[in-house]
């Protein structure tokens, strides 16, 4: 890899089978388009912030916190409200910034250093400004040096509230292990919350370690409402089954709490709902609930039957170099980083996509700025509610055909959202025709987004 390099010179142009159509640096070939530099794509500049707040990341030898501790400030919104955040730089040596993952922000905000924005270095500040346009559960995370920094702490939840309000209680819970420690749930083993029976109560669980995980819930039956920010339709009620969390995903679970109390469990943390200061604890169940026929259908949107480019997203894993160093590293479509495909769209594109898995391990695969619908897992087809997700938990052996439509120009992170293996080369970028990046990444510049 050189010392310096830009993310819009990465890869081999793929271009899914649409026009060719190049971009600023014109190295993928094509008509070059007249380009627009990412950091032209902002929300409205004018606009005062309906929700402001101001974050201060720092790095105490072990961990990283904001605003002195991990998870950082929940960051609650209504649906339309124009979000400001300025993350403030203290003391983390490498620098910092953050990404909001699952919001389909900007791209100039979507805080991925060497592509959208420069590292935030200590003394110095960065100001994030967007419009929360979707109600829904989201999280928002350190993208430099990410491997390390998120998993000692970097990050927080962001709830978006409906404009008509939610109509039950709610309560947000980040999943995370901190190296050394046993799964948490907002950073401790057990959160008790005092409820009254009948109370209707949302829990937004987010992922934010880089493995999957499970959820059940003992004591009631409960509803899957929303996955990755999108409310799904006509959920039925689930008993006895455990729903996957996937690295990165978020599941939004609503439960009526009956006299008894309920708790909502992942491996090694809970919630207990307690009504009259109690709630019962149970083991997992063995069968998980499948989201491909979870719910009733509802119109998408678009049409994804006539794509304008079809892409081919197959992870795998073979023996090679990766910066120099042999190792056995992960594929896309048979190539190790940099040669691996970049995925080539124009704005309006509807596009689908094919991801499948032969590496030997699961990959919750995240792509930035999109949400992607689930058409089929392993050519069978979604027959639920419409499935969005923005992280996908991809297992060894399985292929899904995802479709979306390319709504929102600017050049994408697409990657594994185990960081570790984003680390070891399972990344790419979904990049707009016509859409440049002054950001450079590599060894001398100070920008390691992975
Ligand atoms: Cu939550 Cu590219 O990340
Ligand atoms: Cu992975």
């Amino acid at each position: 890899m050189p010392a310096s390099y830009s993310a819009a010179d990465m890869g081999v142009a793929d271009f899914g089978g649409g026009p060719e159509v190049g971009h600023g640096h014109g190295g993928h070939g094509g008509v070059p388009a007249a380009s627009v530099s990412v950091t032209e794509l902002v929300a409205d500049q004018t606009r005062a912030p309906d929700v402001r707040v101001e974050v201060v990341a720092r790095f105490d030898g072990e961990r990283y916190t904001l605003d002195g501790a991990t998870p950082g400030p929940v960051i609650r919104a209504r649906q339309g409200d124009l979000v400001e955040v300025v993350l403030r730089n203290e003391s983390v040596p490498d620098g910092a910034t953050l990404h909001w993952h699952g919001m389909e922000v900007p791209n100039a905000m979507d805080g991925v250093a060497g592509v959208t924005q420069d590292a935030v270095g200590v003394g110095e500040s960065f100001t994030y400004r967007f419009v929360a346009d979707r109600a829904g559960t989201f999280w928002y995370h350190s993208h430099q040096v990410s491997h390390i920094q998120v998993v000692r702490g970097l990050f927080g939840a962001v709830v978006v509230e409906p404009v008509s309000g939610l109509g039950v209680l709610d309560e947000v819970v980040l999943l995370h292990t901190y190296p050394g420690s046993s799964r948490t749930m907002n950073g401790v083993p057990e959160i008790v919350r005092p409820v009254a029976e009948g109370d209707a109560v949302r829990v937004r669980l987010a992922n934010t370690d880089n493995v999957p995980t499970v959820a059940w819930v003992s004591g009631a039956s409960y509803r899957v409402v929303a996955v990755d920010g999108y409310d799904l339709n006509g959920p039925g009620l689930v008993d006895g089954q455990k729903v996957t969390v996937t690295a990165g995903g978020r599941v939004d679970l609503e439960v009526v709490v009956p006299a008894g109390g309920v708790r909502v469990q992942v491996p090694g943390a809970s919630l207990a709902l307690a009504a009259g200061g109690v709630a019962p604890t149970g083991p997992a169940p063995s069968v998980w609930l499948d989201l491909l026929s979870y719910g009733t259908p509802a119109a998408l949107g678009f049409d994804p039957a006539v794509p304008d480019r079809r892409f081919v997203y197959d992870i795998g894993r073979l023996p090679g170099f990766l910066d120099g160093l042999p190792g056995w590293w992960w594929t896309i479509n048979g190539r190790i980083v940099p040669h691996q495909p970049m995925y080539m769209v124009s704005e309006g594109d509807v596009v689908v996509m094919k991801i499948s898995n032969a590496s030997g391990e699961v990959h919750p695969m995240h792509l930035h700025g999109h949400h992607m619908v689930v058409l089929a897992r392993n050519g069978v087809a979604a027959s639920g509610s419409p499935w969005w997700v923005d992280s996908l938990h991809v297992e060894h052996g399985e292929s899904y055909d995802v479709a979306f439509v390319a709504d929102n120009p600017g050049v994408w992170m697409d990657h594994c959202h185990n960081l570790i293996h984003a680390r070891e080369g399972l990344m790419t970028h979904l990049m707009y025709t016509g859409i440049d990046t002054p950001f450079r990444l590599g060894h001398s510049t100070g920008n390691v987004p992975e």
